[in-house]
C-alpha cells in the first residue's frame, strides 16, 4: 500500500495515543498552517476519504467534531510498544523506541507537526523510564538481582551518561553474581563518556564501588565463594513476601544506632540459611559490614567458637591493635590470628571450662564495639540453636551493655532443635519479648513454588510427577531438591513407591533419638498404620495407654514430625512417614502390622476389610490376608 505524505501523517497523530476521536481542530493545526477554517474543514473530509481508499476500509470516520479511529483495523507498533512496557519487556520496547515510530512518516510541512513528533518521542522515552524505575525499585526491594539489571541497562541506555544508573547496572551484575561484567560496564561507560581519556572525573560513589568490585575480582576467598555460589543453586521461588521484609528491617534507616536482633526460624530444610545468603548478598554494596559466623552441633562444646571464627579474619587486625591492655591481651589468649607482629603484654592463657570471666566478655564488647563504630555490622549466625554456652554468655553480655555503633545480629535457628530451658532457648525469648527484634517465621513453600522449585531441580519430569514430588515433600525446599533428583520419577510414579533420600533420613534419624520410648512407639505405630489414625486406634497399635499416647504425641508434635488434624493425627510429611517405617526392624514391623490387622478386621466395612488384608499380607500372615480377602 502507497500512502502519501500528508496520509502519514494522519495515521501517526491518529495512532500516537490509544485514543478512539480526535477533535478536527487539533488535527487541521497539526497538518496544514491556514487560518481558513472552513477550508481545512474541507480538506481533512477529503484526506479521511483518501486514507480509507487507500487502506481499502474504513479506518477513520467523519463524525461530527471530530474524527473517529477504528483502531482494529490497524497494528499499530506504538500500541506494541506500550504493551512491552507495560508487561515489563523492557529490552523489546528500547528496540522498538530505537528503530523510531515515525520514521515512515516523512511529512515536515508545519512547525507544529514537528515538535509533536519531537514530543512524542519524549513521551514514549518518559514512559519507559517511569516504567523501568519502578520495576528497578522492586526488584531491589525483593532483591531479584537479574531483573533489577535488565530494567537498570535500560535506564542506561536511556541516559548513557548518568553514573547513578551505570552504579545501579554494576551492583546488579555483582549481586547477580557476575562481577567481571560489573567491571566492564565500567569500561564502557568510561570510553563513551571519555574517549580520548582524562577528561572525566568519577564520582567518589563509583570509584568506591569500582574498588569494591576489583577487590571481590582479585580475593581469593570471595573467588572462591563465587566458585562455590556457581555450582548450581536451583533459582530462589517464592518468599517474595519474607525476602523483601528480611531485607527492609536490615537495610532500613535507623534512627540510633545501636544492637538488634533479627531471626529466621523454620523447620529444617526450609530454606533459612538460603533467604539470609540472599539477603546479606547486598550488604556489602548498601555500606554494611558482614560477619559471617556458624554454629554447628557437633561443635557445641568447643568454647566460643561460632564468634571466634569471623573474628581470625585478617581484617580484624586493625581493630584488635587499638584496644587498651588488658582487654587486647584477653582476645590475642582467644584468637592466636590476631597475634600477628604484635607481642601480648600478659600471657595468652585461654578460659578454661566453661567460665567466661567479666573480663573476657569486656574485650569482646570492646572491640565488637571498635568494628560497629567504624561500619554498619551485621553478625549472621546460621544454626543458632547450636551455640555453645560461652557464647550465649557473651552475646547476652554485648547485648546489655551496647552503647554505640550499628549492630544486628541476624540468626536462623530451627524450633524443633532448640532445647527448651537452654541458655540459647531463653536468650532467643528475651530477644523475641524485645521491640527492636523482627522475628520472620518460614514456612513451606506453596504448591506452586515448590512444583516450580522440584522442575528447576529435575525438567524430565512430568507435571504430575513434580506434583505427587512437591506434595511428599510439604513444600519443605530440601526435600523438595532431594525427593525431585533422586526419585528419576516416571510418570504416573506414586508417593508410596519413593525411595527416601538421604537428607530425610538424617533428619528423621535425629529426631528419633531425642525421642523416649513411648514416643518412639507411638511414631513407628503411625508409620504402619498410616496417616489419619485415631488416638484410640493409635493407642492399640503403640500399645500405650491413652496418657502415654497423649504425651508422645506432644512431643512428636514439638519435633514438627506429627500433627493433629481434625482428620486424624498425620506424619507432617508423609516422606516422614516412609522414613520412620524403613527404619524400624522387620520383626517388629510385623507385629505392628499384625496389630493393625486384628484391629482393622473387628472394625465394620469393605473398606477396613481390605485394609487387613494388606496388613496381615505385610506381616507374613497369608492365611488370614486370604480370609479377609473373601
Ligand atoms: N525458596 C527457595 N528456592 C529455591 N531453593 C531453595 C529455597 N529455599 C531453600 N532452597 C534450597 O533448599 C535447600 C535447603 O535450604 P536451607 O539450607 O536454606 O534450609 P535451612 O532452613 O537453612 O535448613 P537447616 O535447618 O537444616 O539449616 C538448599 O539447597 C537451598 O538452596
Ligand atoms: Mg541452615
Amino acid at each position: 500500500m502507497r500512502i502519501s505524505p500528508l496520509q502519514s501523517a494522519l495515521l501517526a497523530l491518529a495512532f500516537a495515543k490509544e485514543v478512539t476521536r480526535i477533535p478536527r481542530p487539533a488535527l487541521q493545526r497539526f497538518l496544514w498552517e491556514s487560518e481558513d477554517e472552513k477550508a481545512l474543514r474541507h480538506r481533512l473530509s477529503q484526506l479521511v476519504y483518501q486514507a480509507n481508499q487507500t487502506a481499502d476500509q474504513k479506518i477513520f470516520e467523519a463524525a461530527g467534531e471530530h474524527i473517529r479511529v477504528n483502531r482494529d483495523a490497524v497494528d499499530c507498533d506504538v500500541d506494541d510498544y506500550s504493551s512491552a512496557v507495560r508487561s515489563g519487556d523492557f529490552e523489546k520496547a528500547w528496540n522498538m523506541l530505537e528503530r523510531g515510530f515515525l520514521s515512515a512518516c516523512n511529512y515536515r510541512r508545519t512547525s507544529a507537526f514537528v515538535d509533536w513528533i519531537e514530543e512524542q518521542r519524549i513521551v514514549k522515552r518518559s514512559l519507559l523510564r517511569r516504567a523501568a524505575l519502578s520495576a528497578w525499585e522492586e526488584a531491589e526491594a525483593a532483591q531479584e538481582w537479574s531483573l533489577a539489571r535488565r530494567s537498570a541497562e535500560v535506564l542506561l541506555h536511556l541516559d548513557p551518561r548518568e553514573e547513578t544508573i551505570l552504579r545501579r547496572v554494576m551492583r546488579a551484575r555483582v549481586l547477580a553474581g557476575q562481577v567481571r561484567e560489573a567491571e566492564a560496564v565500567y569500561r564502557t561507560f568510561a570510553e563513551r563518556v571519555d574517549p580520548s581519556g582524562g577528561q572525566w572525573t568519577p564520582e567518589r560513589a563509583t570509584t568506591t564501588l569500582l574498588r569494591n568490585v576489583q577487590d571481590l575480582l582479585h580475593d581469593p576467598i570471595a573467588d572462591s565463594r563465587a566458585a562455590a555460589d556457581r555450582s548450581p543453586l536451583p533459582p530462589l521461588v517464592g518468599r517474595r513476601a519474607e525476602l523483601t521484609e528480611l531485607t527492609r528491617s536490615l537495610f532500613e534507616p535507623r534512627p540510633n544506632a545501636g544492637w538488634r536482633t533479627i531471626a529466621v526460624h523454620g523447620e529444617a530444610g526450609v530454606g533459612k540459611t538460603r533467604l539470609v545468603r540472599e539477603a546479606i548478598s547486598s550488604a556489602r554494596f548498601r555500606g554494611y559490614r558482614v560477619m559471617e559466623a556458624s554454629a554447628v552441633q557437633l561443635e557445641r562444646k568447643i568454647l566460643l567458637g561460632p564468634l571466634l571464627d569471623p573474628l581470625s579474619d585478617p581484617w580484624v587486625l586493625p581493630f584488635s591493635r587499638t584496644l587498651d591492655e588488658p582487654w587486647r591481651s584477653s582476645m590475642l589468649a582467644l584468637v592466636p590470628e590476631l597475634q600477628q607482629g604484635s607481642k601480648p603484654l600478659h600471657d595468652p592463657s585461654p578460659p578454661r571450662g566453661g567460665e567466661l570471666s567479666r573480663h573476657t566478655c569486656d574485650a569482646f564488647l570492646r572491640l565488637f564495639t571498635r568494628i560497629a563504630e567504624s561500619q554498619k555490622t551485621i553478625l549472621s549466625v546460621d544454626g543458632f540453636q547450636w551455640m555453645d554456652e560461652a557464647s550465649i554468655a557473651v552475646l547476652q553480655f554485648l547485648r546489655r551493655r551496647w552503647q554505640r555503633g550499628e549492630m544486628t545480629l541476624l540468626v536462623t535457628f530451627c524450633e524443633e532443635e532448640l532445647r527448651l530451658g537452654t541458655s540459647v532457648a531463653r536468650f532467643i525469648r528475651e530477644e523475641e519479648l524485645r521491640r527492636s527484634t523482627t522475628s520472620i517465621h518460614l514456612t513451606a513453600l506453596d504448591d506452586m513454588a515448590a512444583v516450580k522449585l522440584a522442575r528447576s531441580v529435575a525438567p524430565e519430569n512430568s507435571h504430575h510427577s513434580l506434583a505427587v514430588i512437591a506434595r511428599a515433600a510439604g513444600g519443605n525446599p530440601r526435600f523438595v531438591i532431594d525427593l525431585a533428583t533422586t526419585n528419576g520419577a516416571p510418570p504416573g510414579r506414586s508417593s508410596s513407591d519413593m525411595a527416601v533420600p538421604p537428607s530425610v533420613r538424617r533428619l528423621v534419624t535425629r529426631r528419633l533419638e531425642l525421642l523416649d520410648d513411648d514416643a518412639r512407639k507411638v511414631v513407628c505405630g503411625l508409620a504402619v498404620v498410616g496417616n489419619g489414625a485415631s488416638l484410640d486406634r493409635l493407642r492399640v497399635i503403640a500399645d500405650s495407654t491413652r496418657a502415654e499416647c497423649l504425651d508422645a504425641l506432644d512431643t512428636l508434635h514439638r519435633l514438627r514430625l506429627v500433627d493433629w488434624a481434625p482428620e486424624g493425627i498425620a506424619f507432617r510429611h508423609e516422606i516422614f512417614r516412609h522414613a520412620v517405617y524403613q527404619q524400624i526392624h522387620p520383626s517388629r514391623r510385623s507385629v505392628l502390622h499384625a496389630r493393625t490387622a486384628r484391629l482393622l478386621y473387628r472394625a465394620s466395612g469393605d473398606s477396613a476389610l481390605i485394609e487387613a488384608a494388606r496388613h496381615y499380607r505385610l506381616a507374613g500372615e497369608s492365611r488370614h490376608a486370604s480370609i479377609c480377602a473373601h
